[in-house]
C-alpha cells in the first residue's frame, strides 16, 4: 500500500482547513482513501484543523473502527454472543488465537490475517460462529478450526469454503458494531 504523500494529504484535507470540531470526519476521509489511518496522516490533520497531534491521536484510539495498521487481506469475525459463549466459543476463540499467535482485535506480523469479535451474528441457531472475510462458518468445534486454518496455514492460497451460507449483511454487521 502506498504511503500518503504530503501534497496527497493537503488536497484530501483542504475542505477541513481550521475546522477543529471536524477531525473525526477528516480522520474518516483519510481512512476512506487509504484503508487505515498512516503516520504521516496524523500530523497532516492535526496542521490543517489546527489541533494539537494528541486530539488527533486521542481520537484515533478512541474509536475503534479508526485503525492505525493498513488492513490485512483477511479479516476473521469471530462472534462472542452468548449462545456461541455458551456452545464453546470461548475455548474454540482461544484456538484460534493460538494458531495464528495473535489476540482478538490484532493482526498477524506479514498482515494476513486480523481478529476483530462481534456480539452475535444474528444467526445463534448456528453458533458458534464466525466469518472470514465474505464467508459464514458456522457450528465450528475446535477441530472444525484446526482444519480452516490447516488449509491455508502455512503458506496461505487456497480459498477457504465457508458453510454455503452467506454471511451476515454488512448493514447488519454495522448494526451489531453501533
Ligand atoms: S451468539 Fe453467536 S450468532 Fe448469536
Amino acid at each position: 500500500m502506498s504511503r500518503a504523500t504530503a501534497a496527497e494529504l493537503a488536497a484530501l484535507l483542504e475542505p477541513f482547513e481550521g475546522q477543529k470540531g471536524a477531525t473525526i470526519d477528516a480522520l474518516k476521509q483519510v481512512q476512506a482513501r487509504y484503508g487505515y489511518i498512516p503516520e504521516e496522516a496524523i500530523d497532516a490533520v492535526a496542521e490543517t484543523l489546527g489541533v494539537s497531534r494528541n486530539t488527533v491521536f486521542g481520537v484515533i484510539t478512541y474509536y475503534e473502527f479508526l485503525k492505525l495498521e493498513p488492513p490485512a487481506r483477511h479479516t476473521i469475525r469471530y462472534c462472542m454472543g452468548t449462545t456461541c459463549d455458551a456452545l464453546g466459543g470461548r475455548e474454540i476463540l482461544q484456538e484460534i488465537t493460538s494458531i495464528l499467535g495473535i489476540r482478538v482485535f490484532e493482526a498477524t506480523p506479514d498482515g494476513t490475517w486480523h481478529l476483530e469479535r462481534l456480539p452475535c451474528f444474528g444467526t445463534c441457531s448456528l453458533a458458534p460462529m464466525m466469518q472470514i472475510d465474505d464467508e459464514a462458518h458456522t457450528k465450528l468445534t475446535v477441530e472444525k478450526v484446526r482444519r480452516i486454518f490447516a488449509e491455508r496455514l502455512p503458506g496461505e492460497p487456497a480459498p477457504i469454503a465457508g458453510d454455503g451460507m452467506p454471511a451476515p449483511s454488512e448493514q447488519l454487521v454495522k448494526e451489531l458494531e453501533a
